[in-house]
């Protein structure tokens, strides 16, 4: 049978999610924080866990890679992930599992599109903690086999326009893959919105009377973005989104939501906004695209 895509999730990766939830895996303990963004995680998690996918793929771009697009190529890997801004709030015992046949033909499809991709066999890779922060948010229970896609450093070495055509490209070879293999697939775009932030910290990290948005500019551009998700105008959002960069600072660029749009076939329908919400000043939303929900 052919597979598909389930579901695809906008799922921003701020450490604090994780320290505000106090999960067994994470060392550093909070007393709360983030709500607004953890019980957002909440909602969206309930839906994903009720379409049965095979394969959680997530797109990083705390994996960057400067030559081609890379897939991890091992079944297992086990670790201690530390954010290196926040390593007091975010000290994680990692244990994942990777979907590696999926992987190799997501390897395959990139060079199909002529890009250059590589596959990371490196039994003692460390994992960047944006790949394991949205992979816990959205499935805690960490049962679903995972495909890590790096993010190629092209939007940042080239051009915006340059960077999101590779990341349209990337999404094509990445849906094809999927379709071959015959598995139910959700996708995580592993990034923030408006990513202008705060170079301080409260003395209590989860003190949130000390968290706002970093300034009005970016809330509003945050606010235009999720309006057109909310109305289902996908292609609009990709032809705004060089601009989003350069006036937010926006994380986005890294190409983790483009490449998700472009694999779910620049979805008409509107997405579901769980939440939205401020982390040290970045603008982040947890936002769920689900063709089954919309039929
Ligand atoms: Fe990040």
């Amino acid at each position: 049978m052919k597979g598909k895509i389930v579901a695809g999730v906008l799922a921003p990766h701020p450490p604090h999610l994780v320290y505000g939830e106090n999960p067994p895996q994470n060392e550093p303990k909070s007393e709360c924080g983030w709500e607004n963004l953890r019980w957002a995680y909440e909602r969206c998690r309930k839906n994903i866990k009720k379409l049965k996918p095979d394969v959680l793929l997530v797109h990083s771009p705390h994996w960057m890679t400067v030559v081609g697009h890379h897939v991890l190529g091992v079944e297992k890997f086990k670790g201690l992930s530390v954010d290196p801004i926040f390593p007091h709030l975010f000290r994680y015992a990692y244990d994942l599992t990777v979907d590696v046949n999926l992987s190799l033909k997501i390897a395959e499809e990139i060079t199909k599109e002529g890009l250059l991709s590589k596959v990371m066999k490196n039994p003692d890779f460390r994992i960047d903690y944006g790949t394991i922060i949205s992979l816990h948010l959205i499935n805690p229970d960490w049962d679903i086999p995972i495909v890590s896609i790096s993010s190629n450093n092209s939007p940042y070495y080239f051009s915006n326009e340059v960077g999101q055509e590779q990341m349209m490209k990337l999404g094509q070879a990445t849906k094809r893959a999927i379709e071959a293999s015959g598995k139910r697939a959700v996708l995580l775009a592993s990034n923030s919105l408006s990513h202008r932030h705060f170079t301080w910290e409260a003395d209590i990290p989860e003190d949130m009377s000390k968290e706002h948005i970093y300034n009005h500019g970016q809330y509003l551009w945050d606010m235009k973005m999720l309006d057109l998700m909310k109305a289902g105008k996908a292609k609009e959002l990709l032809a705004v989104m060089p601009e989003f960069f350069d006036m937010a600072l926006a994380e986005i660029k890294a190409g983790a939501l483009t490449w998700m749009l472009s694999a779910m076939d620049v979805p008409d329908y509107p997405a579901i906004v769980h939440g939205y919400g401020s982390v040290i000043g970045t603008g982040n939303a947890v936002v769920e695209w689900n063709p089954e929900a919309n039929q």
